[in-house]
């Protein structure tokens, strides 16, 4: 763990907060590298299709329905664990309000608006991603447990008698969405609640957890949440928030299956998993094996020597490169030492420019974890780097 608190500071992934000030106990900032990091945790979700097996990105579909074949108010939570605050220049009790501890409400509370305007029928989702604010007791190991922090949660709204089908494929494709972006199988695990554990609302609920330097804890919950929030919102709000079924002629409140994950959790997740010490040519080097639509940068660009045009010439390609990845462009220190800084902050690919480029355009293109090396027309990158990003 602090081999990997301290990559993170020396490498611009996460600060101490306020540090030139002494630090603010528990309190952490992200650096450059950590916010892309993390933009790319959650920006990218995929989706897959169930019958025709095609994957999407979320961001890119609308509704629950494949493109291709078309195939409470909470568990009263302590009021002493939310943010106090009052809303506009008055401070006296009509003007109180509270930070939410949870995204999950704001979509109870439009599920009307978002099923009037969008006109879905079940079963869909309302998802978001956002800060929530909690004013834990034991905040603590780096960013597992923090105050301000941000979820992305799922509302999955399903017919009832439907919930236990929908229940079980939430939990298998949140577990295969942290494989799928790298995290090693066996240290990841579903641990269902026992029944003491479970929340009074919830029918069922199961965390999936990580193997952590300090144990076994949990990056997200799936829960189903049952009819309660809408029939409580219903009662407190005096708005009706049934669904009318066309096909069944049927009234009633649906069911919600709950996914609520941690994108600051699982970016600690992403990160301890991806940290690795080996040797290279006798070197001992540290590198950040992070799924390549995870890291920061997806490849950085060296001349090989800082003459004969080759600054210039690697600059080209790096201009070139940028327009379609997150890339670096590098050529301070050996080259041995350059391959090392992008080693340890995880970008998968490295391009050299060296002195047969400058004769036949062709540049090396080194792979991070196999070590591999290929030559390649620089024409060729940009099509060769997103081939290789879409099949890892
Ligand atoms: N709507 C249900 C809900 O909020 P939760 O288990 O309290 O459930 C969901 O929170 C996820 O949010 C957790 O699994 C975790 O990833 C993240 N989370 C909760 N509290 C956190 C905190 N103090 N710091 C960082 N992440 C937190």
């Amino acid at each position: 763990m602090e081999k990997v608190v301290n990559l993170c500071k020396r490498r611009g992934f996460v600060y101490p907060g306020s540090e030139i000030y002494g630090g603010l106990g528990s309190s952490l900032d992200y650096g450059p590298l950590g916010v892309e990091l993390k933009r790319n945790v959650f920006t990218d979700p995929l989706v897959d299709c169930k019958s025709c097996k095609q994957r999407f990105r979320a961001d890119q579909v609308a509704g629950t329905r494949c493109p291709e074949c078309g195939g409470e108010l909470t568990e009263a939570r302590q009021f002493n664990l939310m943010f106090k605050t009052f809303v506009g220049p008055m401070e006296d009790t009509a003007h109180v309000a509270y930070l939410r501890p949870e995204t999950a409400q704001s979509m109870f509370v439009n599920f009307r608006n978002v099923l009037e305007t969008s006109r879905l029928k079940l079963p869909f989702g309302i998802g978001q991603i956002g800060r929530s604010f909690r004013n834990e007791i034991t905040p603590g190991n780096f960013l597992f447990r923090t105050r301000e922090f941000e979820q992305m949660e799922l509302e999955f709204f399903v017919r009832p008698g439907e919930d236990e089908q929908w229940y079980d494929y939430w939990r298998h494709a949140r577990f295969e969405w942290y494989v799928r972006l790298g995290i090693a199988r066996d240290r990841l695990r579903l641990r269902p609640h026992a029944r003491d554990e479970l929340a009074h609302y919830a029918k069922g609920c199961v965390d999936v957890e990580y193997a952590f330097p300090f144990g076994w804890s949990e990056l997200e919950g799936i829960a189903n949440r049952t009819d309660f929030d809408l029939k409580r919102h219903s009662e407190y709000s005096g708005k009706d928030l049934t669904y009318f079924d066309e096909e069944r002629r049927e009234r009633y409140f649906p069911y919600v299956i709950e996914p609520a994950a941690g994108a600051d959790r699982s970016t600690l997740a992403f990160l301890v998993d991806a940290y690795d010490e080996d040797e290279v040519e006798g070197e001992a080097r540290i590198v950040l094996r992070l799924h390549p639509r995870l890291a920061p940068y997806k490849a950085a660009v060296f001349p090989l020597l800082r003459k004969d045009g080759q600054p210039e010439r690697a600059r080209r390609i790096y201009d070139a490169l940028r327009k379609h990845f997150p890339v670096d462009y590098d050529q301070a220190g050996s080259i041995g030492r350059r391959y090392r800084r992008q080693d340890e902050v995880g970008t998968p690919f490295g391009i050299t420019v060296d002195h047969d480029t400058m004769k036949d355009g062709t540049v090396t293109l080194r792979d991070r974890d196999a070590m591999t090396q290929v030559r390649l027309p620089e024409d060729r990158l940009v099509e060769e780097l997103g081939a290789r990003i879409e099949r890892s």
